[in-house]
This record gives structure tokens, C-alpha cells and sequence, in this order.
């Protein structure tokens, strides 16, 4: 399925977009929110549009090309986290705004090859990153190297999942015969470890340990609070960060971040923006999504 961006119009009238001016696209993919940036910037503008997955940002490329009356674009394969040093090497010195729609997209959920999701049997690498280096930590390594109280406490620190001691036990025991390697073999091994109750819930029993090995892999509470934390250094006075989230530790990273810098960056909209009942409708990717939206005072 193709990725339909989440809190589109919600997003851009938060950025208050200035024509001509600088914004940051943190998470590119295919370009949803980009294009809209865009388009309302200009010429005169400027995008930078960032993101991990390389296959997504040439795919951006492409769209971004049809634009009419375009920005000047500059595609960076790369971690958002490393903002600062981006906009260094570009010689910007501050934006107006910046983006970030942090997860994964529909594309890298169903068809990345990378073993995000459970209903497709894939390899367990689970990178954002398209092309990771041998170096990287991938999910296979998490799942067959380190250690039961390790993997117990990513699954509830990172996800809140009730079974973690048990879940993390069965990896253990089902990877001393032989290594976990693809998702579907992660499934198995969390259906055994789970109560029947649990296995026939709405939600799949298997949503929570993926989310966490995903989080894990890619420190995306690290990046995040780098993003963050970066914020004041980066923006222009009025400037502004829209944020969304899409589930519950990631939002609290965020709205902690944000108040940590409270006397340098104003809360725009105190209670997080969520999606309408006709978005949900359309795009029920988008149920738990939340946007927060911060301006530089000073
Ligand atoms: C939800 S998608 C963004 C969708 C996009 N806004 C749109 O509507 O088309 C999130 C994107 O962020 C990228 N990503 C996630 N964490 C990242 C990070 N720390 N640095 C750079 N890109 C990241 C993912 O690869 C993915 O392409």
C-alpha cells in the first residue's frame, strides 16, 4: 500500500510556512509532506530533505521534480540526529522550520524486505537504514546475541508489553536449538510464550515486540532526543518544530524534550494535535498519530 501522509494539513499550518525561506523535511520517505513544503515555498526557498531509507529519498527526488516554480532541494542520506553538522556542511546557519513524521512508512511496513512487519515472512534486520553497513546492529543480532534481561527490558521499556520476561525467555530457549532468522520464526516464538487471551486480542500479539526490536535497532528514542535537543541551535527566532508521533514512549520523549527547553522553545498547541475521524476513515494508519508543534522565543 502506498504511504498516505498522516496529519498532512494539520503539519503545514504549523510550520507557518514563510516563502523563501529554509525548512527541514526530517523523514522525507516519498516526499508526502515535502511536496506540500514545496510547493508554498518557492524559488526562492530552500528544502532539505533528510532521510535514512536511500530508496525513499530517490523516489522524493522524482516527485520533488515535478514541483512547479521548486525550491532549491538538497536530498541527505542520513540520520536526522546528526541535524546540526548537515546544516553546517551546507553552510545554513538557521531554519524556519523543521519536520519530523517519525516511524516507518507503509512501504517499509509491507514491502522493505527488512523484517519491520510480522505478517510478512522476511530476513530480521529492521534498519531504517536501506543500505546498513556490516557494523550495524540489525534485529538478528539483538534476537540471537544479547542477553534475556536485555531483550525483556527493550520490550517493556520501549513498548510496554506485558509478557516481556516471558517473550524474552522463549527467544532464548528457541535460539540455543537455532537462531531466530525470520519474522514469521519471531512470531512462532511469541505465540508459544504468550497466553491464549493474549493471542486473540484486537491487537496482534506480536505488534509491541516488533515495535520495540525496531526502536532498538535504529535508537530512535536517542535520535529523537538529539533532534530535540538540537532544536534552539538550529531554528531562527519564530521558527518552528512540528512533530509527529505514533505511539505513546515516542510522544513522551518528545513532550519531555520540548519541556526541558521551555525557556528557549514556546509549546504552540498545549495538547497534542490528533488526526479527525474522516482521516482515520481514509487512512487508519493514522489512529494513533499526534502532533506537537514548538516555536523558538529566543
Ligand atoms: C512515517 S515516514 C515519513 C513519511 C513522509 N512524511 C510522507 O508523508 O511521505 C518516516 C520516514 O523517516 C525515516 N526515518 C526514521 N527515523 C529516521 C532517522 N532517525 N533519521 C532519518 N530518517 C529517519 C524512515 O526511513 C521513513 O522514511
Amino acid at each position: 500500500m502506498s504511504h498516505i501522509p498522516v496529519l498532512l494539513h494539520e503539519s503545514i499550518e504549523g510550520l507557518a510556512i514563510k516563502k523563501g525561506g529554509i525548512y527541514v523535511d526530517c523523514t522525507t520517505n516519498r516526499a508526502g509532506h515535502s511536496i506540500e513544503i514545496a510547493k508554498l515555498l518557492g524559488k526562492k526557498g530552500k528544502l532539505i530533505c533528510i532521510d535514512l531509507d536511500k530508496n525513499a529519498l530517490s523516489e522524493a527526488k522524482k516527485k520533488l521534480s515535478e514541483v512547479k516554480n521548486a525550491p532549491e532541494v538538497h536530498f541527505i542520506h542520513s540520520n536526522f540526529r546528526h541535524i546540526q553538522d548537515i546544516l553546517n556542511k551546507l553552510k545554513i546557519e538557521r531554519v524556519d522550520g523543521i519536520l519530523a513524521d517519525l516511524g516507518i512508512s507503509s512501504e517499509e511496513l509491507d514491502a522493505s524486505g527488512r523484517g519491520f512487519s510480522f505478517r510478512t515472512n522476511e530476513k530480521l534486520t529492521m534498519t531504517f537504514d536501506s543500505n546498513p553497513s556490516e557494523d550495524e546492529t540489525t534485529a538478528y543480532d539483538i534476537l540471537n546475541s544479547w542477553s534475556e534481561s536485555t531483550i525483556a527490558d527493550i520490550l517493556y521499556g520501549f513498548a510496554d508489553e506485558t509478557y516481556s520476561r516471558r517473550i524474552a525467555r522463549a527467544i532464548i530457549n528457541r535460539r540455543v536449538i537455532k537462531p531466530i532468522e525470520t519474522t514469521h520464526e519471531l512470531v512462532d516464538t511469541i505465540a508459544n510464550a504468550v497466553p491464549a487471551s493474549y493471542r486473540h486480542r484486537k491487537t496482534h500479539f506480536a505488534t509491541k515486540t516488533f515495535q520495540a526490536l525496531r526502536m532498538a535497532v535504529n535508537d530512535e528514542l536517542g535520535s529523537i532526543n538529539d533532534l530535540v535537543s538540537s532544536l534552539p541551535n538550529i531554528l531562527k527566532e519564530g521558527g518552528r518544530a512540528c512533530i509527529i508521533t505514533f505511539h505513546s514512549t515516542e510522544d513522551r520523549t518528545v513532550k519531555q524534550g520540548l519541556r526541558n527547553l521551555e525557556d528557549v522553545m514556546k509549546i504552540v498547541n498545549k495538547k497534542a494535535i490528533i488526526p479527525t475521524d474522516e482521516e482515520i476513515e481514509m487512512n487508519p494508519r493514522a489512529r494513533s498519530a499526534q502532533l506537537r508543534i514548538a516555536e523558538k522565543i529566543n
